[in-house]
């Protein structure tokens, strides 16, 4: 067994979420094997209270040192991290100039791992041991991601970005898949093959991950409500009025919504386990709608700051009840 004399912050399980933190002064963490044999928490609490117990453990001692458990992501890209810092007016320029040039270079399976694995480092680096993320529309990214991640142990959530309108011709899902269609059918497909694969393998998990709405047909759309409706296990992740030039294109793309964010509830794309980037351009109607499917918000501080998105309406959300987490959006 292991000990670690420290500040120490964890949270009840036993306990209302928004009650559940305990912060220790001077805590003592005791780490042991289970049955298993996979390292787990033993004790943890008050040194003062534990020392006896424990008086024939070394224990290491990090005075000025707080001890928590690991962050969460919930939202990010791990193919953005050679982009992160370039400048750009705004959201839309910032794809094309940027984001997408570089999302290209994930057809290469070795160019993914490459990323995969330096993104991951950077998580354990910072603290982050699970995260939700987005990969490229190429499936070798996927595959690349969570083979790396299953190596680490991670608590990582992923999908294929499912784009099949409006981005560069090499960014959009390829018909290449035996018995599909058209591009839009092999997307979803691929996606189905990537869940029976990965979903619940170790602790990683998969996520149906349409880009935003501006980049998916309606039959796309319609088709990954349809694979979220079979599958409730499974994540949804998405981004949403994040900037007044996307919403403008959105309203303009899918007029019979109410707005852009109903749009994903119209074909099934708001419920549980759905996590939508940003949020931050929303009225009351759409915090409600957020509140009453279940989904939750990322919230993504410094994105929303260089990007010149704006901020989100912290007061707003907890007025109406929406729940939300913190995300970096790295890149
Ligand atoms: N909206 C659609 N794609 C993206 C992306 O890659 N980053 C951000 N911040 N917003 C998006
Ligand atoms: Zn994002």
């Amino acid at each position: 067994m292991k000990a670690y004399r420290a500040a120490i912050l964890r949270f009840a399980t036993d306990r209302d979420p928004g009650q559940s933190a305990i912060y220790e002064s001077d805590g003592l963490l005791v780490l042991g094997a289970n049955a298993q044999g996979r390292e787990v928490v033993q004790a943890v609490g008050p040194w003062h209270e534990l020392r006896a117990r424990f008086s024939d453990l070394d224990v290491t001692h990090w005075p000025g040192r707080l001890i928590a458990p690991g962050f969460v992501d919930l939202h990010s890209h791990y193919p953005q991290t050679n982009v992160i810092g370039s400048p750009a007016e705004g959201l839309l320029p910032w794809l094309e100039n940027y984001t997408f040039p570089e999302e290209r270079r994930f057809a290469s399976p070795d160019y993914s791992t490459e990323a995969a694995q330096f993104f991951i480092a950077e998580l354990l680096r910072q603290g982050v041991t699970t995260a939700l993320t987005f990969a490229t529309s190429h499936p070798a990214s996927v595959q690349a991601f969570f083979a790396e991640a299953q190596k680490h142990h991670m608590r990582l959530i992923t999908g294929l970005c499912l784009m099949d309108r409006h981005a560069p011709a090499e960014l959009l899902n390829q018909p290449s898949m035996r018995g599909a269609s058209d591009a839009t059918e092999q997307s979803l497909l691929a996606s189905e093959a990537l869940i029976q694969r990965w979903h619940g393998v170790d602790r990683l998990g998969y996520a149906i991950t349409p880009r935003f709405a501006p980049t998916s047909s309606n039959a796309q759309l319609r088709g990954a409500g349809e694979l979220a409706a079979r599958h409730p296990e499974v994540w949804i992740q998405s981004h949403v009025a994040e900037n007044h030039e996307e919403i403008a294109w959105a309203r303009d793309l899918f007029p019979a919504s109410d707005s852009y964010l109903s749009t994903y509830a119209d074909f099934g794309l708001l419920r549980e386990r759905a996590i939508y980037a940003h949020c931050i351009h929303f009225d009351d109607a759409d915090r409600a709608l957020m509140r009453d499917t279940g989904a939750a918000g990322a919230v993504c501080p410094t994105s929303n700051l260089f990007l010149g998105s704006g901020f989100f309406d912290y007061a707003g959300a907890d007025r109406v009840g929406f729940q939300y987490g913190l995300a970096s959006d790295v890149g």
